[in-house]
């Protein structure tokens, strides 16, 4: 069965529908067509963001139109003009348990998707942009050159996992969400990196609005929907549980030093495949859905599969929710800290498995 994407809405729809339902700032919200054209007078050129994140190649096993898909997303985000790509990660799947030769065949066709010119492209390592520390099936002894995230350098990386990137009249931080945790990895910052990013902080240009990559959230909603399980039903202490997987571990801390800033706008994260945005403490955190949407299938087929899953695990009790369909979320962002947005969804057909 095929089924339709709904493309984009035309530029000029897109900034209205965005500046009319987005909150950004304060005065996205309350911003009529007059309003908004002497916003966008005081601010003629507006920082284009495209967050792409989650796309999930899987050229080794049957691939769901996956390489395609890639490529229609990079075709679609680039007619829109952007000036930065920021992605944010899971470019993969199952790298962390896959043999080597296959991760690097699939790092190679999405190196050649990637565009090489006309925007700043900047990349956080997702879990599944690290090769091997499940060694019980990859493989990998830990010695190989590639082992962990060295694979994410070698294809992905511009030097530092963590670090700030100049944009102008903003500033990102990107982060390496991803930590080791026995053979698999747990989200949040080490905490040599959070003393680098209570540093960066600090010492942050006051005038430049800051906005974070991380590929695991700091916050997410969506997250509780997917990921959350019930305790045991005799112990009375412990309730809803997530996995250490699923978000930063340490997100109080992150959630407090973003606060203390005052000016930490957005928060971009990938890994929950979820379209949402959450205001709080004075930031946005915005889950990008995924490129991939759900895996590659329509979104509504994968809610009932992990549904299944969920019973067959003896978790009757849980329905899992539908996520994202294919898309990345397009961000114009204005130098007083305002910015607007939209999910957008590329044109694009699911395959017949
Ligand atoms: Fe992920």
């Amino acid at each position: 069965m095929l089924m339709s994407i709904p493309h984009l809405l035309p530029r000029r729809q897109f900034i209205k529908t965005a500046a009319l339902g987005a909150g950004g700032g304060l005065a996205a919200q309350a911003l009529g067509p007059s309003a908004l054209s002497a916003a966008a007078a005081e601010n003629p050129r507006p920082l284009r963001v495209i967050h792409m994140t989650d796309h999930h190649l899987m050229d080794f096993m049957n691939q769901r139109g996956s390489q395609a898909g890639i490529e229609a997303a990079y075709a679609h985000a680039m007619s829109l003009k952007p000036d930065v790509i920021a992605n944010g990660g899971d470019f993969l799947t199952h790298s962390i348990e896959r043999p080597l030769a296959d991760m690097q065949k699939d790092a190679k066709i999405i190196n050649g998707i990637l565009p090489t010119s006309g925007v700043q492209v900047v990349n956080a390592c997702g879990n599944h942009d690290i090769w091997g520390w499940k060694k019980s099936k990859s493989g990998a002894t830990g010695r190989e050159p590639l082992f962990g995230k060295n694979f994410f350098r070698e294809y992905f990386g511009e030097g530092a996992l963590y670090r700030r990137v100049d944009l102008g009249t903003w500033t990102m931080l990107v982060l390496d969400s991803v930590q080791p945790w026995e053979e698999g990895y747990q989200g949040g910052l080490d905490d040599a990196q959070f003393e680098w990013l209570q540093g960066e902080l600090s010492a942050s240009d006051p005038a430049k609005p800051i906005i974070i990559l991380s590929h695991v959230p700091v916050l997410s909603a969506g997250l509780m929907l997917q990921d959350t399980r019930l305790g045991p039903p005799d112990d009375h202490a412990r309730g809803v549980t997530m996995p250490k997987g699923s978000c930063h571990q340490d997100l109080w801390r992150v959630a407090d030093a973003f606060w203390r800033h005052g000016n930490v706008k957005v928060v971009l994260s990938g890994h929950v495949h979820v379209d949402e945005r959450i205001d709080v403490l004075g930031s946005s955190y915005l889950s990008g859905g995924a490129v991939c949407g759900s895996w590659w299938i329509p979104r509504e087929q994968m809610a009932i599969r992990a549904t299944r899953r969920e019973r067959k695990m003896g978790n009757p009790h849980l329905i899992r929710t539908p996520r994202a369909d294919p898309g990345f979320r397009v961000f114009d962002l204005y130098p007083d800290g305002r910015f607007d947005h939209e999910y957008v969804l590329f044109p694009w057909e699911f395959v017949r498995e």
